[in-house]
């Protein structure tokens, strides 16, 4: 296990200016652990990949702490996605925009587009504001587990999980369990109107709101890895809305009660538990070396969707 570092302010201080110096360093935000790094520094991007695993045709979101900051790395910004970000930032919601000269292939997979987002959880914030008062632009930052695997909401997570491919210099700030649990919210503004490329935390009716929304369905015009039929998956097999028998998992709402045999893994109280606590869940299935986990997935709209997207994909 890589040691994890108590957040304090001298902390914060000390992994901004780790991050301009080229380390890596794995910070909580209020959806999943980010394993960020200056989104400046290729050699540094190059590094976070690789342990990643994560192949080099795949964008990376790039996290800032003010709006002001979206012209260094976007250009031609349209009105509705300035409605959004005044609407939904800082929070669990990523645009992705026409990318500046200063976005490079290394962050943008080499497409013509950058993923941006400026996340609410205070340690976050403080982080990234600290790294652009020393001189940085942004925080490059993907979830912080292997390619495909699950995506971590803890430091212990991301510790257990990477630890071993992480250096000295490197750190991981422990800020407690992610406040929400699924990844941000995924819109492509790159055309006449957004659309949605990712289910999250900010809902296609809190959008709406704001502006319409396009439906149409062109598969191929963005590569975004979190939407492969294949990912957040586990090593147990994970089966859909079907009885649990006797040393399954189960994950499931705590309506539902435990068959006699089964592993209970979560029991939510309602989606918003249900979201905080699926990632933990399917982990500790693994931890417990089960063949199989049932999940019951929750219905209705919102949130409710983007669970039921991320065990999908979990799995396929
Ligand atoms: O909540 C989140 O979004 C977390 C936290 C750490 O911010 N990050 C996250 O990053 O989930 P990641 O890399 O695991 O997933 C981001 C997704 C990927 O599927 C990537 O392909 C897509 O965002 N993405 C990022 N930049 C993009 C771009 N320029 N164009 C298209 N897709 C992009
Ligand atoms: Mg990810």
């Amino acid at each position: 296990m890589y040691p994890v570092s108590q957040c304090s302010l001298e902390l914060i201080e000390r992994a901004a200016s780790s991050l301009l110096s080229g380390a890596i360093v794995a910070f909580p935000t209020e959806t999943v652990y980010g394993l960020g790094v200056d989104a400046d520094n290729q050699t540094a991007v190059a590094r976070m990949y690789a342990i990643k695993g994560r192949p080099t045709d795949h964008p990376v979101i790039v996290h800032i702490s003010s709006i002001n900051e979206v012209d260094y790395w976007a250009k031609s910004v349209p009105q509705f996605a300035i409605e959004l970000m005044r609407k939904f930032w800082p929070g669990a919601m990523t645009l992705i925009l026409p990318r500046s000269d200063k976005a490079k292939n290394f962050i943008t997979g080499g497409q013509e587009f950058v993923g941006l987002r400026i996340p609410s959880n205070t340690i976050a914030l403080n982080l990234i504001s600290s790294f652009i008062k020393k001189g940085g632009h942004g925080i490059a930052a993907p979830s912080a587990n292997r390619f495909g695997s699950i995506s971590p909401t803890s430091a212990s997570d991301v510790s257990s999980e990477l630890g071993e491919l992480l250096d000295k210099e490197d750190l991981i700030i422990d800020g407690g369990e992610s406040e929400i649990g699924v990844e941000s919210t995924i819109i492509n503004c790159s055309r006449a109107l957004p659309r949605i490329l990712r289910l999250g935390a900010v809902t296609e009716a809190m959008i709406r709101e704001v502006t319409p929304i396009d439906l149409d369905n062109d598969l191929n015009e963005i590569r975004v890895s979190g939407s492969l039929t294949r990912h957040y998956s586990p090593k147990a097999k994970v089966i859909l809305d079907r009885e649990a028998k006797p040393s399954e998992g189960l994950i499931a709402l705590a309506e539902f009660p435990t068959p006699a045999g089964v592993i209970r893994l979560a029991e939510p109280k309602t989606v918003t538990e249900y979201a905080r606590s699926l990632y933990s869940a399917l982990r500790e299935g693994d931890t417990k070396g089960l063949q199989t986990i049932v999940a019951i997935t929750p219905k209705g709209e919102g949130l409710a969707a983007a669970i039921r997207d991320r065990i999908s994909r979990a799995s396929a």
